[in-house]
């Protein structure tokens, strides 16, 4: 596929690969974004997203001639002068990118850096999970995470001006400025160069993608009890081979992370009669127990559910049931009333009808199923 005579490459393949790539993997992160129930989705756009730009910043230096920052870094002058050619309808032709469109390109380059940036940081914060999981604490991750969001609201404005820039220009100039950008070419205007096609990396940018994409999403597939589908581990909670000895007969042995301290000395003391049940534990098992619970219970703030259950309740608030905790409400809200009755649930408490991690006490969203009616 040789440029016809009349014609220019302006973008080689790795750009418009990279473009479009981009645009997929932004939409689809703006799409998942808010949702837990699309956390895996979303965070595994975001990591893509950073791979796409470390790319874009290596292909600026070595990649093809319009796609070096080089062949479109125009002074603030350059800049108003073109546009007020603009206001005139007579703003001059520029192969590459125009000098206004450069600095648009420029800034979204940045705030999608930000972006992903802060992602990572809110990843690592908030759900004390992925490349940097803990570097903060969980409060500070619910801060940035509205950063986040603001950076990636301008960043849907930015792309609105992008998109009337390019319509503009088209009409202008009557060229077509999304076409050059699938099929990389535009019509010779003067003695200006071509680019080199550079096929092979614009084939592979893609194919890489969709085979990490491959392997990031078979584990949610093949996913059972014994084998959660997990993509990012946050911390995992202590396990105490007493509490699972005592406590796992008759349900899952409740993470102590999911009640503050209070409810736990409650339960304690109400031993005798737990949800009519006598659990006839021994005094040293008790302190045992009570112990491994302080130690790890929502107030320590160990997961991010640990830390919304905490921050969910009354500071005198001492429920015996995780399932009365107004964060644990929350999250439930939607379920539809049949779920609860199904055979295969039953209780609320049957934590691990839904959630295959909850063995672990990790409650990842993307291991939370609800199982189909038998
Ligand atoms: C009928 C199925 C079902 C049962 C039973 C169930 N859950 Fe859930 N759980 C869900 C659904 C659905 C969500 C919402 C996921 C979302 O918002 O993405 C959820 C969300 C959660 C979350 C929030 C995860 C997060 O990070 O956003 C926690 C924690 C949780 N459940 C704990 C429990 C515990 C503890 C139990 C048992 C006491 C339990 N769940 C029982 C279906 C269930
Ligand atoms: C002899 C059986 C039995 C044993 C042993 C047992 N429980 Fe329970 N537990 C129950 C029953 C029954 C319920 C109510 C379940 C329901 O509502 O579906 C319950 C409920 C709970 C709940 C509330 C679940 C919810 O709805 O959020 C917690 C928390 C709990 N148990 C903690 C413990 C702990 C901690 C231990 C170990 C020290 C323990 N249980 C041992 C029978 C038992």
């Amino acid at each position: 596929m040789t440029p016809r005579r009349a014609q220019l490459r302006v973008w080689d393949l790795p750009t418009r690969s990279f473009h479009w790539s981009l645009a997929v993997v932004f939409t689809a992160a703006m799409v998942t974004a808010g949702s837990d129930r699309w956390l895996d989705l979303h965070i595994f756009a975001g990591y893509a997203l950073v791979a796409l730009l470390v790319f874009r910043l290596l292909w600026g230096f070595v990649g093809g001639h319009y796609a070096r920052f080089r062949s479109f870094t125009f002074g603030p002058r350059v800049v108003a002068a073109y546009l007020r050619a603009l206001r005139n309808d007579r703003p001059p032709h520029y192969v590459g990118h125009n000098p206004a469109g450069a600095w648009a390109i420029f800034l979204m380059l940045a705030l999608l850096t930000a972006i992903g940036l802060s992602g990572i940081a809110v990843q690592g914060a908030e759900e004390q999970q992925g490349l940097i999981a803990g570097w903060a604490s969980i409060g500070t991750g619910v801060g940035l995470h509205e950063l986040h969001e603001v950076l990636a609201w301008t960043m849907v404005g930015l792309v609105a001006v992008h998109v009337g820039g390019v319509a503009v220009e088209s009409w202008l100039h009557r060229e077509n400025l999304v076409g050059a950008m699938v099929h990389g070419r535009k019509a010779r205007r003067g003695g200006v160069p071509s680019t080199a096609p550079y096929r092979l990396l614009g084939v592979t940018l893609p194919l890489l993608l969709i085979a990490a994409a491959a392997l990031y999403f078979r584990p949610a597939y093949t996913q059972d009890n014994e084998h959660p589908y997990r993509p990012f581990t946050g911390p995992t909670l202590p396990q105490d081979a007493s509490w699972q000895d005592e406590c796992s007969a008759c349900h899952l042995a409740f993470p102590p992370s999911l009640l503050p301290v209070r409810s736990w000395q409650r339960l304690f003391a109400e031993q005798g009669n737990h949800f009519g049940e006598d659990l006839a534990l021994a005094a040293a098992t008790v302190a045992h127990l009570r112990q491994f619970a302080a130690a790890n219970s929502a107030e320590q703030g160990a997961d991010e559910a640990a830390w919304r259950v905490g921050h969910s309740l009354a500071p005198d608030a001492a429920p015996l049931r995780i399932t009365d905790t107004p964060y644990w409400r929350a999250k439930h809200r939607e379920i539809p009333a049949a779920v609860w009755r199904q055979p295969n649930v039953r209780s609320r408490a049957s934590c691990a009808a839904c959630h295959r991690d909850a063995q672990a006490g990790t409650f990842n969203d993307a291991a939370m199923a609800i199982p189909p009616a038998p």
